[in-house]
Parts: structure tokens; C-alpha cells; sequence
């Protein structure tokens, strides 16, 4: 069972995968910016990453039917935006690591104002993608979609929870969970619950199903940092590309600091199977997205 799970997540990742790379590669070659510039961008996008934001798009674009032609520029511009997300957070004025998909973070490759400009550039131009005329679904839905990014992304988004995430670590006392579960809803789960529900809205999804995919992806996002979490406790620096044993160095809000190990992986658990409850709701083929909570809590890298 468990072989047969790996063995079609495994290739329907690796398949997502490559095609996404090969269009983000195709669109970035494309872009008339300085020369230098243009590098810093193609090297945070195409050095390495797992892509399973866009394969999560395009799997629940499936569900709807959706063409790999449309759900392709979603799936661009979320890993640009995420890719924006990663470049920042290495950087010495925030989590300080040299270290990303077993490569030099880009501030270390390139340096910190390049490494600033081109994540900017990176966010921006995944506006441009969704707002592209190639992307064709409905002007207005196009303009919701790109609304809803925003949420997923600005000031109540992403970058908010990047922000209570530094601002956490400098919490004498072990943060609430409350605090933690705000934290990592807006840091990681906004990105993932935009990603289930774009699947659907491109797809035509009614009401009902958007809530449902909505609040999959959050549950989503959770089981990814409490994974992740305890990566940089447990995992493998080769494996995972990236630095481990920081969380507590840096005193972040992790589920671990607040509960320890154990209880840590028991909500794991728990959470993966309130996930697989939550999808059984949409009365779809969810085969595919029960094995990527598989995926995602026994992931090691
Ligand atoms: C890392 O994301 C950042 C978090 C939200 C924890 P990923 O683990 O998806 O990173 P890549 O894209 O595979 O490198
Ligand atoms: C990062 O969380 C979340 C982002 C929005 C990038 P972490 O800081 O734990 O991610 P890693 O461990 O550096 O990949
Ligand atoms: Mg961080
Ligand atoms: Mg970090
Ligand atoms: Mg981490």
C-alpha cells in the first residue's frame, strides 16, 4: 500500500515537475531585464525545490478538469512568489542562512542588494503572469484571482506572518499556541489554502467545494511547518538543502518549543487525519491529494 502510494506520488511530482520547470524556464528567458539581474531571478527559481505548490494547483485543477495550458499560470506564478519568499527569508536580517536547496542562498551567491531586487522582481512578475492575456479565464475571475494572491502574499499574508515570526523570537516566555498557529497559518498555510483554491476557482468549483479546499489548504500548510519544524530537528542536511538545529538557536515558535517532540508529531497525525476527512467532503477522485498529506508528513527533504 504504502509502496504503491510513493510510487504514484512520486511520479505524478516528478512529472509536475518537470514541466513546470521547463515553462518557468521558458518564461524567464524571455524577460528583457540587466543581464545580472536576469541571473539572480533564474537562479532562485531554477535552483532546486520540491514545486509542490504548483503540483498541489494542478492536481486540484484536475479535479475540475482544467487544461495544463491555464492551471500552468497559477502554478508559475505562486513558485515565483514562494521562491520571493525564500530569498527573503534568508537573508541575514532574517532567519541568516547561507544555505537553500543545497545551494548558496542567493544573498550568499550573489549579494544582499541583488539578492533584494531580485525577489522583488520575482513577486512582481508573477503579477504580470496571472494578469497575462495568454492566461484565459475570464477577465473577472482573473481579476479575483489576482486579489486573492495578494491576500495569500502582502500585509495580511505571507509577509505578515514572516513578520510575527521574527517578532516572536524575541518572546522571553514560550509563545501561546494561539500565537503559534496564527504564525504559521499566514507564513506557510495562506500560500498552500491559495493554492487548493485557485485549483477550484479556475476549475469553476461551486461555493461549498472553494470552502472545502480553502480550509484543506490551511490544514495543508499546517502539516508543511510542523513538518518542517521537526526537519530542522531530525532531518538531514544533505537531504533537505538547508541548515537544520536553527529553530531553537533563533528561538522561533515552533510546536516543538512549545509542546515538545512527541506531542508535536502526535498533532501531526491527528492533523493529517482531519485533512483526509476534510477532502472526502468534495465527493471527487481525492486519491492523489490524500497521498500528498502522506507526503507531507513523512517528507525528508
Ligand atoms: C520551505 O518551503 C519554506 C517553508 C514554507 C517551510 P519548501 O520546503 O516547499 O521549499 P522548496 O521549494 O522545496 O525548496
Ligand atoms: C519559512 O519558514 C516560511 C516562508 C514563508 C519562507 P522557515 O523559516 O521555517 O523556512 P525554512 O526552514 O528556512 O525553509
Ligand atoms: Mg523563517
Ligand atoms: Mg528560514
Ligand atoms: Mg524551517
Amino acid at each position: 500500500m504504502r509502496e504503491k502510494y510513493n510510487n504514484i506520488l512520486n511520479s505524478r511530482l516528478a512529472q509536475n515537475k518537470s514541466y513546470i520547470e521547463k515553462e518557468l524556464k521558458k518564461i524567464l528567458s524571455d524577460i528583457a531585464a540587466p543581464k545580472p539581474l536576469k541571473e539572480v531571478m533564474l537562479y532562485a527559481v531554477l535552483n532546486g525545490g520540491k514545486r509542490i505548490r504548483p503540483f498541489i494547483i494542478s492536481e486540484v485543477s484536475s479535479l475540475y478538469q482544467v487544461r495544463p495550458s491555464i492551471y500552468k499560470y497559477p502554478c508559475m506564478a505562486i513558485e515565483m512568489a514562494h521562491c520571493f519568499s525564500l530569498i527573503y527569508d534568508d537573508l541575514p536580517c532574517m532567519d541568516d542562512d547561507d544555505l537553500r536547496r543545497g545551494k548558496p542562498s542567493v544573498h550568499v551567491k550573489f549579494d544582499e542588494a541583488n539578492a533584494l531586487l531580485g525577489g522583488a522582481s520575482l513577486l512582481t512578475y508573477a503579477y504580470n503572469i496571472l494578469a497575462s492575456k495568454n492566461f484565459s479565464i475570464e477577465d473577472k475571475k482573473k481579476i479575483a484571482l489576482i486579489n486573492i494572491f495578494s491576500n495569500a502574499i502582502g500585509h495580511k499574508g505571507m509577509l505578515a506572518g514572516q513578520f510575527l515570526d521574527l517578532e516572536a523570537e524575541k518572546l522571553s516566555k514560550k509563545p501561546t499556541i494561539k500565537k503559534f498557529n496564527n504564525i504559521q497559518e499566514k507564513k506557510t498555510g495562506l500560500l498552500l489554502a491559495f493554492c487548493c483554491y485557485a485549483g477550484g476557482f479556475i476549475g469553476n468549483a461551486s461555493k461549498k467545494e472553494l470552502e472545502v479546499l480553502y480550509e484543506f489548504g490551511l490544514m495543508l500548510g499546517r502539516i508543511f511547518q510542523i513538518t518542517d519544524d521537526i526537519l530542522d530537528k531530525e532531518g538531514n542536511q544533505k537531504l533537505l538543502g538547508k541548515k537544520v538545529n536553527k529553530d531553537d538557536e533563533q528561538n522561533k515558535a515552533t510546536l516543538i518549543k512549545i509542546k515538545g517532540l512527541d506531542f508535536t508529531k502526535n498533532e501531526l497525525s491527528k492533523f493529517s487525519q482531519q485533512a483526509k476527512n476534510k477532502l472526502l467532503l468534495l465527493n471527487k477522485d481525492t486519491k492523489v491529494l490524500s497521498y500528498v498529506i502522506d507526503y507531507l508528513c513523512s517528507r525528508t527533504s
